[in-house]
Order: C-alpha cells, then sequence, then structure tokens
C-alpha cells in the first residue's frame, strides 16, 4: 500500500491550485451574489483538460485517472464549488455517460466536443416526482419507429440553460418499470424543448439550474443511448461514477473552509494570544484535520476502485455519505471560527458553508447512499 500521490499526480494538483487561485478566487463573491459563471472561465477550464479529464485523448479529453479527477475536484471546490459542478457533472455524468456506454458515432458527434469545453453537458434524471425514487419516471418517450417522442418536466438540471448536449431520461415503456427506461441524447434547441427560468438557490449559486419543459422533442433514434430498456442502469452505473465527484467536492468545501479557518486562527488575537493557542480553537482545527483526512481516504478509495476496474458502487456511496457529511459540519465550524466576520461574506466561510449543503443532497441525497450501502453490507 502506497499513500503518496506521484509527481504526475502533484503537478495535476498543483496546476489546479493554482488555477483556482488566480483564475476561480477573484470573483467568486460577486459571481455567487449574480448568479453567473463567465463562458470565459468555462473556456480556460477547457484549455487545461478539466472539461474532459479521464475521457481518451482521442475523443478530445486529458486521458488521465480518477485519482487526477478527484484531486482536480478538491482544489476547484475549495474556491468555488459552482466551477466545481460544472467540472463534475460534464466529466462524470455526461462525458463518462457517453464514452462507455455511447456508439462511435455518439461519441464522434458529441464527446469530441463535451470533452474539450467546446460544448457543456448536462445529466437530466430528477423530475418534481421522481428525485430519490428515480425509477419513477414521468417523462415519457414514445417509439414512432425512426425516432421516439419526448413528453415531460426535469427539475434541479445542472448547467441546464447552458448546456449543449442534454442526457435525458425517460420511460419508454410504463409497464415494464426500470427496463422501460431510456436514456438519450437531446440537442439544445431541438423544437419543443424549453428551459425555464434559472432557479435562486441558497449555494453555489454561479452554477446554472433550470427546469427543462419537453413539449413532442422529436429525437432521432440513433440518439439513443444503449440498448432498448438500458436507461435505468445507465443512470445507475454513471452516477456511481458521478457520486466520486460529489464527495471530491465536498472534500474540497471542507478543506477549503478548514484553511481559511486555520489561517485566521494564526491572525487573530483575543485575551492576549492568536485564537489557535485557546484550546477551545485548537481542538476544533484538531477535528476538522482529522475528519477531513478521513473523508479524504475514503474519496481516494473511491477514486482508485474506479482506477483498478473495480466495482465502486460501494466506495463512491461511502466517499459521497462521509465526505458531505463532513463539509456541512467543517464548514459551520469554520464559521464558528471566524466569529462575527465568519458571518460577512468577504471571508468566504458563509458561502462555503452554504455551498456544502447541496453535497448532502443532489447526485443521491445521503439517504439513498445509506440505501446503496446497506444493501450492498447485506448482500456481500
Ligand atoms: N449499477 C448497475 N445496475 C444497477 C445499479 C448500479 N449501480 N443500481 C441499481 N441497478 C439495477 C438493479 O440491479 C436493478 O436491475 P435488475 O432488476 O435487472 O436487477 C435495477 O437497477 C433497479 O434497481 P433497484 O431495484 O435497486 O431500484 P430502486 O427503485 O430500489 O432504486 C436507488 C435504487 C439506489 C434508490 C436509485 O433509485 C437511486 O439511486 N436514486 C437516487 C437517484 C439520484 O441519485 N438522483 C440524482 C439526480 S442526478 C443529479 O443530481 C445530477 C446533477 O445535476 C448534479
Amino acid at each position: 500500500m502506497d499513500f503518496s500521490l506521484t509527481e504526475e499526480h502533484i503537478m495535476i494538483r498543483d496546476a489546479a491550485r493554482d488555477f483556482a487561485q488566480t483564475e476561480l478566487l477573484p470573483g467568486v463573491i460577486e459571481r455567487d451574489n449574480t448568479q453567473t459563471f463567465p463562458k470565459e472561465l468555462v473556456r480556460k477550464m477547457g484549455d487545461l483538460g478539466f472539461m474532459g479529464i479521464m475521457v481518451d485523448p482521442k475523443y478530445g479529453g486529458s486521458g488521465m485517472d480518477a485519482i487526477s479527477y478527484v484531486l482536480i475536484m478538491e482544489e476547484l471546490s475549495k474556491i468555488d464549488a459552482s466551477a466545481s459542478v460544472m467540472v463534475s457533472v460534464n466529466n462524470s455524468l455526461v462525458c463518462y455517460g457517453l464514452e462507455a456506454f455511447g456508439t462511435e458515432e455518439q461519441k464522434q458527434k458529441y464527446l469530441t466536443k463535451v470533452a474539450t469545453g467546446e460544448q457543456i453537458g448536462a445529466f437530466c434524471l430528477s423530475e418534481p416526482e421522481a428525485g430519490s425514487d428515480a425509477t419513477s419516471q414521468k417523462t415519457t418517450a414514445i417509439d414512432k419507429g425512426d425516432h421516439y417522442v419526448i413528453n415531460g418536466t426535469k427539475n434541479w438540471i445542472t448547467n441546464g440553460g447552458r448546456a449543449d448536449v442534454y442526457l435525458v431520461i425517460a420511460q419508454t415503456d410504463k409497464e415494464k418499470g426500470h427496463k422501460g427506461i431510456n436514456a438519450f441524447i437531446v440537442e439544445k434547441g431541438t423544437p419543443g424543448f424549453d428551459i425555464g427560468p434559472k432557479e435562486d438557490k441558497l449555494g453555489i449559486r454561479g452554477s446554472d439550474t433550470h427546469t427543462l419543459q419537453f413539449n413532442d422533442v422529436k429525437v432521432p433514434k440513433e440518439n439513443r443511448i444503449g440498448e432498448d430498456g438500458f436507461g435505468f442502469k445507465f443512470a445507475m452505473k454513471t452516477l456511481s461514477g458521478g457520486r466520486i465527484g460529489i464527495a471530491s467536492q465536498a472534500l474540497g468545501i471542507a478543506a477549503g473552509a478548514y484553511e481559511l479557518a486555520l489561517k485566521y486562527s494564526k491572525e487573530r488575537k483575543a485575551f492576549g494570544t492568536e485564537i489557535c493557542n485557546h484550546q477551545a480553537i485548537a481542538f476544533k482545527l484538531a477535528d476538522m484535520h482529522t475528519e477531513i483526512e478521513a473523508a479524504r481516504m475514503l474519496v481516494m478509495k473511491a477514486a482508485w476502485d474506479k482506477d483498478q476496474g473495480n466495482n465502486y458502487d460501494m466506495s463512491s456511496a461511502m466517499a459521497k455519505l462521509y465526505a458531505s457529511k463532513v463539509a456541512m459540519e467543517q464548514t459551520v465550524e469554520a464559521v464558528q471560527i471566524h466569529g462575527g466576520n465568519g458571518f460577512v461574506k468577504e471571508y468566504h466561510v458563509e458561502r462555503l458553508m452554504r455551498d456544502a449543503k447541496i453535497t448532502q443532497i443532489y447526485e443521491g441525497t445521503s439517504e439513498i447512499q445509506k440505501i446503496v450501502i446497506s444493501r450492498g453490507v447485506i448482500r456481500d
């Protein structure tokens, strides 16, 4: 067993850290206030290879491993979780979904563009009445011979307004339950496909989240991913990797807040000394450091499982469950260490605390992760 990073991994981590400090940090508070994220920054992340980290270079990707992916995600998330969710969804849900299960034509037409960041992808599974209960899809896709006709509503879609390529999960045969679900590639601008207003959110406010409406949207048959009825398994397999991305996002949010709290505690004085010298604060720092390191181990283990070709359904669920809990708890502690300043935007920790909450909700709530883990524990 070797816990050290390779020189290449350290270089990749440092490149992401440098990008986050020089490009993401300036303007992060304003982007949170205005709920915006400039195209220019997305393009820069694409230029650095962050939008298709694990994709084969023959499809325009960076050809890196999952360890590199989580290192990049952690560094981006320390500064701007809105940027990192864009990266996570594009990489783990859209690029992976297309590369692992798409046809060669689909890869050439769509993956080559989303892997470079020339285009952005979105993953459309959640619905008003099908969030955690993902098999209860109400969106329908009716087989019309050479095409399908999609009708329905998708909710809380990350990159919903900004994306060009949408992977849409829909019910093609209600009688067959989850075996009658399919996944489709839908292009922005397809007639009948409408993007609703942007959600006004608690956290990750720079990332655009929308409701999407499908009214008699015609999608050619060649845009179905996989065999007929593969859509639910497609979603589950893709989300297993997505959960590694969100776990590393949660880890980064926690680590970013911890680093700020540590620095602040060495500068801020109270009762005649820096506050880190008071045991009340020192013990908080000890707990934060330990919890974050434990989360990092779980995140790395899940990424390692993926790189080794092991099954990572359980390890990704455990990493997400634990890292998101750590993110929530430790960002609250970071605000507490900052005292009154922690409540003020310019100190960044209140934003990280707000950003942390979504990591316990999207790509499967903590309760869903416990279903996945407990089923695995009982089965094995
Ligand atoms: N890999 C492959 N197949 C899988 C699988 C996996 N990881 N998990 C389940 N399956 C298969 C099962 O084997 C079963 O197939 P068979 O009948 O052939 O054996 C089938 O899928 C149905 O599985 P279950 O009976 O376990 O289904 P369930 O109804 O009990 O649901 C669940 C399981 C884990 C709760 C699932 O519904 C789930 O993960 N829900 C959460 C959905 C979610 O994460 N949504 C997030 C939205 S996406 C998002 O947030 C993106 C974003 O924008 C940030």
